[in-house]
């Protein structure tokens, strides 16, 4: 048996006393926040982890998607569904870490602004690559449809002959909801934090924030609920 020493003496290259630190890299993780003394204000170190997270949990979210659209161009739907979710999961925690930042005061709030430049959520690289990938996830999902020889209305009637692809569409759904959720609660945040009628960091309106909450990504797949019903509205009044 091996000696513990032995075992918990780092094999990996890298810096950081242990292999969990070496693979982690938290040596550089950890470093990327202000240190304590250059903080504006002590809540600024909130304000950068919930940012940071935020991005890497997009990134990981955004990573997953684009396997997703490789597996519906191969029809692998089982596959593609799961990584979806996956994905979703990870987008579900960056929507719930907005709440946190609604603790800091507006006051407080811009003693950390001050700082920031022209920085601005607009050039989130982890938000920026989610709206890149969500018409290549609506591309494919739109060329398997047309190999099927289905309209999105033919697979929401057929969907339990078209089981897979029905679930994918049902996936895409999910991640156009999670985009609008978050869109309503940084919506809400900004309001609650600098107000709704007042400018961003890049000179944007908090109002186009209001604007981009009616941009969905599959419009069609929301639009058939509505074929669905007043189909069915139809067929009730036929029947009376
Ligand atoms: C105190 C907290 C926050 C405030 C007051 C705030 C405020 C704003 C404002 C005013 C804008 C409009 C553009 C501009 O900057 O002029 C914006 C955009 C944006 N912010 Fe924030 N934000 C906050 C936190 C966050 C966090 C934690 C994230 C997470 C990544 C984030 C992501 C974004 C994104 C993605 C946009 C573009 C929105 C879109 O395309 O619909 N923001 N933010």
């Amino acid at each position: 048996m091996a000696h513990r020493d032995e075992l918990t003496k780092p094999i990996l290259p890298g810096r950081g006393a242990t292999d969990y630190e070496r693979y982690l890299r938290t040596d550089e993780l950890l470093a990327l926040q202000k240190p304590p003394e250059e903080l504006l204000h002590k809540d600024e170190m909130t304000f950068l982890v919930v940012h940071q997270s935020s991005e890497l949990l997009l990134k990981g979210a955004a990573f997953e998607l684009g396997r997703a659209v490789e597996a519906i161009e191969h029809a692998d739907y089982g596959n593609a569904t799961r990584l979806i979710r996956r994905a979703m999961q990870l987008l579900d925690p960056p929507i719930g870490l907005l709440h946190i930042l609604e603790t800091i005061t507006p006051c407080d709030y811009h003693v950390i602004r001050a700082g920031l430049g022209h920085g601005s959520g607009l050039d989130s690289p982890g938000f920026l690559s989610l709206l890149h990938i969500g018409p290549r996830l609506g591309h494919v999902f739109h060329e398997q449809l047309g190999r099927a020889g289905l309209t999105v209305g033919d697979l929401y009637r057929r969907h339990q002959e078209f089981f897979g692809l029905h679930d994918v569409a049902e996936c895409l759904l999910d991640f156009d909801e999670r985009m609008q959720l978050f869109r309503f609660h940084h919506l809400k945040l900004a309001e609650r934090i600098i107000g709704g009628r007042v400018v961003g960091t890049m000179g944007t309106p908090v109002e186009v924030l209001q604007q981009r909450m009616e941009s969905w990504l599959y419009k069609d797949l929301w639009d058939v609920r509505n074929q669905i019903t007043s189909a069915a509205n139809q067929t009730q009044a036929g029947r009376q």
